[in-house]
């Protein structure tokens, strides 16, 4: 799987030009893109700026020298670039495993076009079919976004950190992380209208009519959608 993710990350880190503005999401896919964008920089001179989505890929850029600016001084991309944990036929997508759904949510908004990068472990007919929404919240709102999320029929569940740390996940931001597990999602518009209008749930990782394009790699080889 790692070698399918390599190959959809560097076929989106090729569309990548001179002068560009570069949304970077998050996660193990747009690791080789980061890597593939780092050694076209060094080979060509390709010369771009990145925008990160999240501590941990601001860490990767770094790495690998990197030009990043900060999303707030920025006002369009022309494309971003980002992994993500369903996708269905329609391109509509449930990201935030990593819980960078918001920042990332917010860079691909910034873009002209964005590309999801994935392995074939991430297609689903129907979102909801392997994974939860994740949520962000405002720590204010934690039971009011319980309560919503339960009438409108989801389980929610504060994401909690684990071994590292106690307590619950804090995104980048220092809001809370839950998840809300729906089951099958028929209709995502809805839904993702119904959580953008409870106060307090600052973001959520349903992805709707927001990519343009995916390179989706497996046994058969890289399928550009
Ligand atoms: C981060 O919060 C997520 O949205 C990731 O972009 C998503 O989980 C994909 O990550 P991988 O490429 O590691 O599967």
């Amino acid at each position: 799987m790692q070698n399918f993710k390599k190959q959809a990350g560097v076929a989106a880190a090729d569309l990548v030009q001179n002068g560009m503005g570069v949304g970077l999401g998050t996660g193990s896919t747009v690791f080789f893109a980061l890597e593939r964008l780092a050694e076209r920089t060094k080979n060509e001179g390709l010369k771009f700026f990145g925008v990160s989505t999240s501590f941990s890929t601001t860490l990767i850029c770094r790495n690998f020298g990197i030009e990043l600016k900060d999303s707030s001084a920025v006002r369009h991309l022309d494309i971003a670039i980002d992994g993500t944990d369903e996708i269905d036929p329609n391109l509509n997508l449930i990201k935030g495993r990593g819980a960078a759904h918001l920042l990332e949510k917010i860079v691909a908004s910034l873009a002209d076009k964005f590309i999801v990068v994935a392995d074939t472990s991430k297609q689903v007919k129907n979102l909801g079919e392997k994974v939860a929404v994740p949520l962000e919240i405002l720590p204010a709102a934690l039971g009011l976004a319980a309560n919503k999320v339960e009438k409108a029929g989801g389980e929610f569940e504060v994401r909690i950190a684990g071994t590292c740390k106690d307590g619950p996940v804090i995104s980048d931001s220092g809001n809370i992380i839950a998840d809300a597990k729906f089951g099958i999602i028929k209709d995502p518009k809805t839904l993702s209208h119904l959580l953008d209008e409870i106060p307090g749930i600052v973001g959520h990782g349903l992805f709707v009519g927001l990519a343009k394009e995916a390179f989706i790699a497996g046994a058969n080889g890289v399928s550009h959608i």
